[in-house]
């Protein structure tokens, strides 16, 4: 089936998600060009907007309708407020978030008229999820179904997480994002799907002296050989990975078969969090029975919908939303 029909049959409200991790209140502005260091230069009007991967994770997961609960630090600041009302409004369970007294999670971000930007995390009440307050958790972490981590936590408390919750029976997937090197054989080892794009997955596989392949142009993805990432993925400790591609969709590989799945054309505004839409839309797949590849389908969906609106959580849609842009064939 395809993904739009797979969208319109679903009922994602059995499942339950628990994302462990980062929570970050992200202050934009846009710029003609980027200062240089030492210049001040004038930009447009501040924007405050929710973010933070595992964040906009949880989101989309409870926007698709599926319990989302969330797990992590936020800060004793106004932005911890923020992020709380801004989570509890998308229908995400914050009554496991601890405060940290000190300030939340925040990124600074500059966008200049070409769309370059730079960014500087500030990670905030992120840096004190540790593996103690993992263990505080524990029995939050056992109750749902599939769990969603990223690396914008301290590795320590990820590798904890997966630990728990791999014993506990969930399914553990991981965004290997932001990318950092080696991971612990522990963590690997408890993680039953990885979800990487395709610069964290070139990242993880690519050996002393490879040339970098070219992961642009029309139809770059075709001209990868797919069998021989997968080997390299499976050599380092993963058989079961999605990588998504931007607007060349995404690959699912499983069982050594390598499936693409297209991304879905809209006339995209923003795509920051796309990714993040990706991963929540598949971890609600999969708490609710779908297959890896079913679920990459209608993760084509929810994260094209994403691209039309700018911002990360701020530009997700529920279901019925999603469903109804492309039921009018979007655009
Ligand atoms: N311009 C776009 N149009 C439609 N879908 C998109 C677009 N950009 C991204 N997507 C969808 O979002 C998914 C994740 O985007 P991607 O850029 O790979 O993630 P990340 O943001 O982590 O780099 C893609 O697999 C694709 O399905
Ligand atoms: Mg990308």
């Amino acid at each position: 089936m395809q993904g739009q029909e797979l969208l319109e049959h679903k009922d994602f409200s059995g499942g339950s998600v628990v994302i462990f991790g980062s929570m970050n209140a992200d202050y934009t502005v846009t710029t003609e060009r980027l200062p240089a260091g030492g210049e001040t230069v004038v930009g447009g009007p501040l924007t405050i907007l929710p973010g933070g991967k595992s964040s906009n994770q949880a989101a989309a997961v409870a926007r698709l309708g599926a319990r989302a609960v969330m797990l992590g630090k936020l800060g004793t600041d106004a932005n911890g407020d923020f992020l709380e009302s801004q989570l509890v409004s998308a229908g995400v369970d914050m009554s496991s978030v601890v405060r940290w007294d000190g300030p939340s999670g925040a990124t600074v971000i500059t966008v200049d008229k070409h769309g370059e930007n730079t960014i500087v995390l500030s990670a905030g009440a992120n840096e004190h999820v540790d593996p103690a307050y993992v263990d505080s958790v524990q029995s939050q972490l056992a109750q749902g179904s599939v769990l969603g981590l990223c690396l914008e936590s301290p590795m320590e408390a990820v590798t904890r997480a997966a630990e728990i919750a791999h014993q506990a029976g969930l399914t553990v997937v991981l965004n290997d994002s932001p990318f950092q090197g080696l991971l612990p054989a522990e963590l690997i080892a408890n993680v039953d799907l990885l979800l990487v794009n395709e610069h964290e997955m070139w990242q993880l596989i690519r050996h002393e002296g490879d040339q970098m392949p070219v992961l642009s142009g029309e139809g770059w993805w075709k001209r990868l050989d797919w069998a021989e990432i997968a080997s390299r993925l499976k050599g380092v400790g993963f058989e079961s990975v999605i990588v998504t591609l931007g607007s060349a969709g995404s690959m699912v590989l499983e069982d050594g078969s390598a499936e693409h799945v297209d991304a879905v054309s809209v006339k995209a505004v923003d795509t920051t969090g796309c990714g993040d839409s990706f991963m929540g839309a598949v971890l609600a797949g999969l708490a609710t029975g779908s297959s890896l590849l079913d679920s990459a389908k209608m993760a084509a969906y929810v994260s094209a919908y994403a691209a039309t609106g700018r911002g990360a959580q701020a530009s997700y849609g529920n279901l019925e939303q999603v469903r109804a842009y492309f039921a009018q064939g979007g655009r």
